[in-house]
């Protein structure tokens, strides 16, 4: 197994190969994730960070992974504290950032923008999620989470619920389940269905997939629950938020009696119930936690293959 990319911006970059070795790394980072082992493998090293979209688990799971393996870390985490805000553009600044990081975290509203500064500079990119595009790094630790609890992804049912025409978190995801072999529903309202593109990628690609609006056709068949929250910031028309928001909801009662696990990419907002945090259904909190651990391999394999 191998890493053979230079920068990380769509999962449609990655080979199996590719996946497979991050994942297979981030197994041995866990105990450093953990604080149960030092590691000094990024001493010395840098990572820019260029937040122009709020996040918390993104942005400080690269920080820690960065740091658990004795490396710094640079950047804004919103564009107010930077010279954006004086009308610098996205390639200069991705530019200046370059020249004091050894790889880049972009996080933009738009899509495409992390492919377009990854042509800019020569160091590594991370796509952090651009807009409705892609959350590539988001992607790994959502295959880890199932890796760790299932001992596999082939096979496996997955049903993706939500947004799923803006939600990039799914559909990066989507493009690897198929890679990987397991089934997916996807479930939304029609007015959030995923993108015909999506669609015509994964059927190009053999996967196993079906549609449906309502949730109860499914919960008796799927493993996994893959939850994702109705984004308000993504509709052009507020009124057309207001009508779909609170399409689903999963608690506890719900739940009750079935064999599955629930997911999420978090932030949550109403669309999982509390109660669900603590039972044996939910794993979106232990999910976020293996960002540290996968982010840790990938910044390893992408900063040392550069040098
Ligand atoms: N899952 C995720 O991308 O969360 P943040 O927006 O908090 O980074």
């Amino acid at each position: 197994m191998s890493f053979s990319l230079k920068n990380v911006i769509s999962i449609k970059d990655f080979s199996k190969d590719d996946i497979n070795f991050i994942l297979k790394q981030a197994e041995e980072m866990e105990p450093v994730a953990r604080s149960q082992k030092m590691s000094q493998t990024m001493a010395g090293k840098i990572l820019g960070m260029m937040f122009y979209e709020p996040s918390t688990r993104t942005r400080l799971s690269f920080e820690t992974s960065m740091k658990r393996l004795g490396g710094g870390v640079i950047g804004f985490a919103e564009t107010g504290a930077s010279s954006v805000t004086k009308g610098e553009n996205l390639a200069d600044t991705t530019r200046m950032v370059a020249e004091y990081a050894d790889a880049l975290v972009i996080r933009h509203n738009l899509e495409g923008a992390a492919r377009y500064v990854s042509d800019i500079v020569d160091v590594p990119v991370i796509n952090a999620g651009d807009g409705a595009g892609q959350h590539p790094t988001q992607t790994l630790l959502d295959l880890y989470t199932m890796k760790r609890v299932f001992g596999k992804i082939k096979g496996l049912n997955v049903a993706l619920i939500g947004d799923l025409k803006y939600g990039r978190t799914v559909h990066s995801l989507s493009y690897a389940l198929g890679m990987f072999g397991a089934k997916m529903s996807f479930v939304s309202p029609p007015e959030l269905r995923m993108p015909q593109e999506t669609l015509h990628d994964l059927k190009g690609a053999n996967a196993v997939t079906q549609e449906t609006n309502d949730i109860n056709n499914v919960l008796d068949e799927v493993d996994v629950l893959y939850v994702t929250r109705i984004q308000k910031e993504r509709f052009p028309d507020p009124e057309e938020y207001l009508r779909i928001k609170g399409a689903y909801l999963i608690n506890s009662e719900l739940l009750k009696g079935k064999d599955l696990i629930v997911m999420h990419p978090l932030p949550r907002v109403d669309e999982i119930t509390p109660d669900v945090d603590d039972t044996k259904y939910g794993k979106y909190f232990e999910q976020a936690f293996y960002g540290v651990p996968v982010r840790m391999a990938l910044l390893d394999a992408l900063i040392k293959s550069f040098e």
